[in-house]
């Protein structure tokens, strides 16, 4: 499988009032094509941060501050904001914002604020544009009549499927959705992830699937990276992840999803918060929740160690010093 995306040492800070944070603070990971990466962690450590940075759209006060993006060969950190547009920003990456389907404009049919991306990115007319978006609709099972109907006619997880229909619109191989199912109930983000998982194996897309809940992404991820404040904790397949997570944070999360069957067992989780990340604990991050701290957890940052091919943990119970 060829690489699609090269994410490397990528940091990102905003500079407020209150100091520097760190919310992307040397993240590194591979994407290939076709595949889909599953993002994890808790609200706060970075996950958007991160996806605005591979979007070139991270707001003031944030920066991105030291790293590499590579995708064709390209660093495309390096490119102007002009040619970052005219050639990537949604038509080689694009995504689906957290909290998107708010974002549509009440006084247009959802049909023609698709049709309008498309008209001003590709110079199409309206006719061929409406084609494309009808199209576009059915791909999320949306019926196509619909591009005709305002957004306030439309359910919670129609709109967010009107969302994702934009970020298709223009055909990219690579599509971040950022919490796409967090304000649907539990049945509607089922068929969102579904129609995301089919359009994932019809189009051969590459997408980035953002989420603070691993098990919503347990069927449809291929690889899952786990964030802590700001850093990779742990790289791996799903199977990899779910059937032998190493890092102390990862167990967390994954004892942290109610089990249906099997043993009623107390819902582990894990105690505190995530840090302030204009402050963050010296050594590992995680040092402070961990059961399992040692020493050496609070003076010095783990390496990343390669516990099994592909697998990739930071993590002292892992790394020899
Ligand atoms: N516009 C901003 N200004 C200042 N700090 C921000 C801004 N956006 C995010 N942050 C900070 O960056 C950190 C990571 O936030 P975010 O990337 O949104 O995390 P997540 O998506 O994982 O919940 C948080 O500490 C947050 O407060
Ligand atoms: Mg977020």
């Amino acid at each position: 499988m060829s690489t699609l995306l090269e994410v490397r040492d990528v940091k990102t800070y905003f500079y407020t009032m209150k100091g520097v944070v760190k919310a992307v603070d040397g993240i590194s990971f591979k994407l290939n094509k076709g595949e889909v990466l599953g993002i994890a962690g808790e609200s706060g450590c970075g996950k958007s941060t991160l996806a605005y940075t591979i979007m070139r759209l991270v707001p003031p006060p944030g920066k991105i501050v030291g790293g590499e993006i590579i995708m064709e060969g390209k660093n495309i950190l390096k490119l102007s904001e002009e040619e970052f547009r005219k050639q990537y920003r949604w038509k080689k990456i694009s995504m689906v914002f957290q909290g998107a389907m708010n974002a549509l404009n009440p006084v247009y049919t959802v049909g023609f604020q698709i049709a309008e991306a498309i008209m001003y990115h590709e110079g199409l007319s309206k006719r061929e544009a409406m084609a494309r978006v009808y199209k576009l609709l059915q791909l999320v099972g949306i019926d196509p009549k619909r591009a005709h109907s305002y957004p306030h006619e439309l359910s919670g997880g129609m709109k967010q499927r009107v969302m994702i229909a934009m970020a298709l619109a223009l055909n990219p191989p690579l599509v971040i959705a950022d919490e796409p199912t967090t304000a649907l109930d539990v049945v509607v983000q089922a068929q969102v992830m579904n129609v995301l998982k089919k359009l994932q194996r019809e189009l051969k897309m590459s997408i980035i699937m953002i989420t603070h809940d691993l098990s919503l992404i347990a069927e449809i991820a291929d690889k899952i990276a786990v964030l802590y404040a700001g850093k990779l904790v742990e790289f791996g397949t799903a199977e990899q992840i779910f059937l032998n997570p190493q890092h102390p944070y990862t167990r967390g999360l994954i004892n942290s999803i109610p089990r249906l069957r099997g043993d009623i067992k107390k819902l582990e989780w894990i105690p505190g918060l995530p840090p302030d990340l204009s402050n963050p604990p010296p050594g590992c991050r995680f040092h402070p929740r961990c059961k399992y701290r040692m020493d050496i957890c609070s003076k010095e940052e783990p390496p990343v160690v390669e516990v099994e091919p592909g697998h990739y943990v930071a993590c002292w119970l892992h790394a020899k010093k």
